[in-house]
């Protein structure tokens, strides 16, 4: 009975830490197709993960330590020339946290 018991918290366990991982790939996986396809970023931008060579934009291998918030503040209002993404609302609040994690979890690497 004890051991079975710890197997079944033991597997409970397992399936959890997999499944948040699972989840975390799908986010990063969603990202990149919202930056290179949905959104467009790439068509900008030049990130090496994504393997796009935008270059209207500034590099975004360049920049260091972007944090997830100010990625969001840049796509939501825009900033010269680049489209205030949330305010025109080319892409969903959702798809910008998305991006916006994407962003800042590979830009700089
Ligand atoms: C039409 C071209 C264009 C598109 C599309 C575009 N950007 Fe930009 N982006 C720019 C330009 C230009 C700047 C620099 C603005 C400035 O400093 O005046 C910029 C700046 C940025 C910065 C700040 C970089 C730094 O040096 O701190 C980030 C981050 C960024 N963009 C991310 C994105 C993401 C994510 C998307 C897609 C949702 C996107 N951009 C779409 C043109 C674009």
């Amino acid at each position: 009975m004890k051991i079975s018991k710890f197997l079944l918290i033991f597997n409970l366990c397992f399936l959890f830490i997999f499944h948040k991982s699972f989840a975390d790939e799908a986010k990063m996986a969603k990202g990149l197709e919202i930056f290179n396809e949905t959104a467009g970023c790439a068509a900008c931008h030049v990130l090496k993960a994504a393997g796009s060579m935008g270059n209207i934009g500034p590099n975004l291998d360049m920049v260091s330590n972007i944090s997830k918030e100010s990625v969001m503040d840049i796509v939501t209002n825009g900033l010269g020339v680049m489209p205030a993404f949330g305010e025109d609302q080319i892409i969903s609040k959702e798809e910008i946290d998305i991006v916006s994690s994407y962003v800042a979890n590979v830009a700089g690497k």
